[in-house]
């Protein structure tokens, strides 16, 4: 069975472009696939968090693993502390990359671009870190969103440069970016992608947010003067956007549902796509409730770092040995 490895930074709550991107395709996939999916702790901390605030969205993104129906008995879910060998190989990551590759990441520069400061080194070398994620795991497939893409390259480059130097280590990852729903753009934005940094509530639907208030998100969500149910991602970005998120929820070709709704005006569009998003969070949110009070995470949470580990520590073995830093006989 081909490997899979995955994982969300919650620095802040998960997102409905985290589920949409992400979390609803690893559900897809924990049948076909031997899949290890992680919650990104260390990623989280490349920004600062107030600690309380960390712990709760740390554990409630694995209750919302598991209430998406990520099934434990399928698929291995784990913290990425729990799992040591991550941060010991994304320092060897680190001195395997050059500072002009990591300069050429999208995400970095545009926060450089936009003159953000107080960016941490942490962030700077996380796409070392991330490599590290996927190699620990000798990852084939990586199944992400359109912006995190260019980092699954970066990690097959770096692997590629690990091989020809040391030897055959590690498998070449490939991102897996689904067709529709790989970048679900801000509700009252269309132009920016939907975030939790982006900093504006309003344009971002939160997988916890109050049914009532995810359902004004939709209804007030920005379209065009146009006047026409059209898919048109040039001119009408705003509409295309909630074409791709009811596609995404309903499992409806987006052509499909523009021929449902046919001669509808945006008002009525927008309710039937709230309808949709609402009945999904409501779903969601129930079993959410369900799993989050009871032992069950931290029952996932130890099996899960000990499957990680037993993976994670021998590949670090292999590679402490191919670059010369292990001297011990036996390892
Ligand atoms: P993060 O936490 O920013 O996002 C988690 C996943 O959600 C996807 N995503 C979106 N997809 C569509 N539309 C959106 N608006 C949207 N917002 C987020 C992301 O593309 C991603 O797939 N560095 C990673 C976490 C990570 C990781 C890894 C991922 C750490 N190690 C190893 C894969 C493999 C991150 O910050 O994702």
């Amino acid at each position: 069975m081909e490997r899979m490895l995955s994982a969300i930074k919650p620095t802040g709550q998960l997102t409905l472009g985290n589920y949409i991107g992400a979390l609803k395709n690893f559900v897809k996939y924990q049948d076909d696939y031997e899949l290890y999916v992680f919650v990104a702790n260390l990623h989280c901390i490349t920004v600062f968090q107030e600690p309380s605030e960390l712990k709760k969205n740390l554990k409630d993104a694995i209750a919302l693993y598991l209430a998406a129906g990520l099934n434990p008995d399928k698929c291995t879910i784990f913290l990425q502390t729990d799992v040591k060998e991550h941060a010991e190989l994304g320092y060897i990551m680190a001195c395997n990359t050059y500072m002009g590759e990591l300069n050429r990441m999208t995400q970095f520069k545009e926060k450089m671009q936009k003159k953000e400061t107080a960016l941490t080194a942490g962030l700077y070398t996380y796409p070392c870190l991330m490599a590290a994620d996927i190699l620990l795991y000798d990852a084939d497939y990586v199944p992400v969103g359109e912006d995190q893409k260019q980092h699954v390259e970066l990690t097959r480059d770096i692997a590629i440069r690990f091989n020809n130097r040391y030897g055959e280590t590690f498998t070449l990852p490939q991102a897996l970016v689904a067709k529709v729903g790989k970048r679900i753009m801000s509700l009252n934005d269309p132009t920016k992608k939907m975030s939790k940094s982006e900093g504006n509530d309003k344009g971002c639907i939160y997988l916890l947010d109050d049914l009532n208030v995810a359902r004004k998100k939709i209804m007030s969500a920005v379209t065009d003067s146009y006047n026409e149910l059209k898919i048109d991602h040039e001119k009408q970005p705003g509409l295309y956007n909630l074409f791709e998120i009811y596609s995404s929820l309903s499992g409806i070709d987006p052509k499909e549902l523009l021929l449902k709704h046919k001669g509808q005006g945006y008002g009525e569009f927008k309710k039937a796509v709230a309808d949709c998003v609402v009945d999904e969070l409501a779903k969601l949110q129930e079993r959410y409730r369900q799993i989050v009070d009871s032992s069950i995470v931290e029952d996932v949470l130890q099996n899960g770092a000990q499957k990680a580990q037993a993976v994670a520590r021998k590949k670090l073995n292999k590679v402490e040995r191919k670059i010369g830093i292990n001297i011990h006989k036996r390892s």
